[in-house]
């Protein structure tokens, strides 16, 4: 048996009249750049999120620039944020001139620890950026409280987790700012780089629509040093098909993560999912303690999985120059070392997933 990973290939044959028709149709308007696709693309997700603004982009590494741009965040700031995560989330605060500052995770929900937040605030800290990692909203209520008392603004990395609920609100709209990702394996992709900032503030909306094109007010007017990160019509085009599957989709992973667990639980360690939030299963990631032999394994057996992810960033040679290094951020460490993304999809069948099982199980 061959088991696909993210099966972007079925899911597009399964939908191809209406992806088919949606790109044709941008083709015959001829308006690539900023169609009316863009504007309708966006008023349905701040619909589906229930934010007051959409501002689709480039990708999701834009979509978090952007919001940093939005908020004057640079040199002399920190930015405080998880080590486990996509190199993305904290280069994109280097990348504006601000210093990353790490706080460890939870071992459970390998989202960032809200305990160990407050310890880490100086005087330079504008913002707090935590990543629903994997699918989960992070504990955002304990993150909203303390920044507020601290006055700094909360942007969620929301990359992975759009269509995810925290106590009746979806992800992207639980703090200040959400940003995600239309990257094509992502619960909800386009065929190529996109993603979005979604936020209740007026001010802020329009700053980073200004940003997105440039810092432009008016054609050839420039407010702001902006930045070049619309995203493409037929992107939107695309994403505007998908959206109509994706409540479908949503409830599909939930299946299958939770088939996963029951064919898993007690024999490795298995994703935990806090009671008041659902997750998107953007990965399905279990812990063992002899990964490369059971990712040989599987990769033996016609098993595609993958490592979300093997080094946390403190130990990146790029942020070297923070001077942090093994044993600062221990759970992170350890969850790096053990952690594996099985196959996730939602056109996965349950042979498919008793035989991914049953091959995790024989080591
Ligand atoms: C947590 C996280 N942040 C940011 C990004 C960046 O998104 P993109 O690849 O669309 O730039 C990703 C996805 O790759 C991600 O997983």
């Amino acid at each position: 048996m061959k088991v696909d990973f993210a099966n972007l290939n079925l899911q597009y044959k399964l939908y191809k009249d209406e992806i088919d028709t949606a790109i044709h149709r941008v083709l015959d308007e001829s308006r690539y750049i900023m169609g009316p696709q863009i504007q309708e693309l966006e008023k349905e997700l701040a619909a589906f999120t229930g934010t007051s603004h959409c501002i689709v982009c480039s990708s999701g590494t834009d979509a978090l620039q952007l919001t940093l741009m939005a908020l004057d965040i640079g040199p002399g700031d920190e930015v405080i944020t998880t080590p486990f995560t996509f190199i993305a989330t904290a280069e994109m605060i280097a990348h504006v001139g601000a210093k990353p500052v790490f706080v460890d995770i939870d071992e459970k929900t390998y989202n960032i620890n809200p305990g160990l937040i407050e310890q880490a605030v100086t005087d330079r800290t504008r913002a707090v950026m935590p990543v629903s990692l994997y699918g989960q909203p992070a504990d955002m209520d304990e993150i909203n409280a303390l920044a507020s008392r601290r006055g700094l603004a909360v942007i969620e990395d929301a990359a992975q987790s759009f269509g995810a609920e925290y106590k009746d609100r979806k992800s992207c709209n639980l703090s200040e700012f959400g940003c995600t990702s239309f990257f094509p394996a992502k619960p909800l992709g386009c065929y190529g780089d996109g993603g979005a900032v979604f936020t209740s503030d007026d001010q802020a909306a329009a700053k980073i629509r200004s940003l997105r094109v440039h810092g432009q007010n008016q054609r050839y007017r420039h407010k702001y040093i902006g930045i070049g990160a619309r995203m493409d019509t037929i992107q939107a085009a695309i994403l505007l098909a998908k959206l109509k599957h994706y409540p479908e989709e949503i409830k599909k992973r939930r299946d299958v993560a939770e088939t996963y667990t029951r064919l898993l639980e007690g024999n490795v360690v298995t994703p935990v999912v806090g009671e008041d939030r659902t997750s998107v299963w953007a990965q399905y990631s279990i812990r063992v303690k002899n990964r490369d032999q059971v990712q040989e394994a599987l990769k033996l057996a016609g098993i595609p999985t993958a490592v979300h992810y093997p080094m946390p960033l403190h130990l990146q040679e790029c942020f070297k120059y923070l001077g942090l290094g093994p044993g600062d951020f221990p759970v992170a460490e350890k969850v790096s070392d053990e952690i594996m993304s099985l196959p996730m999809n939602p056109f996965l069948t349950l042979d498919e997933q008793e035989y991914v099982a049953a091959k995790v199980l024989k080591l």
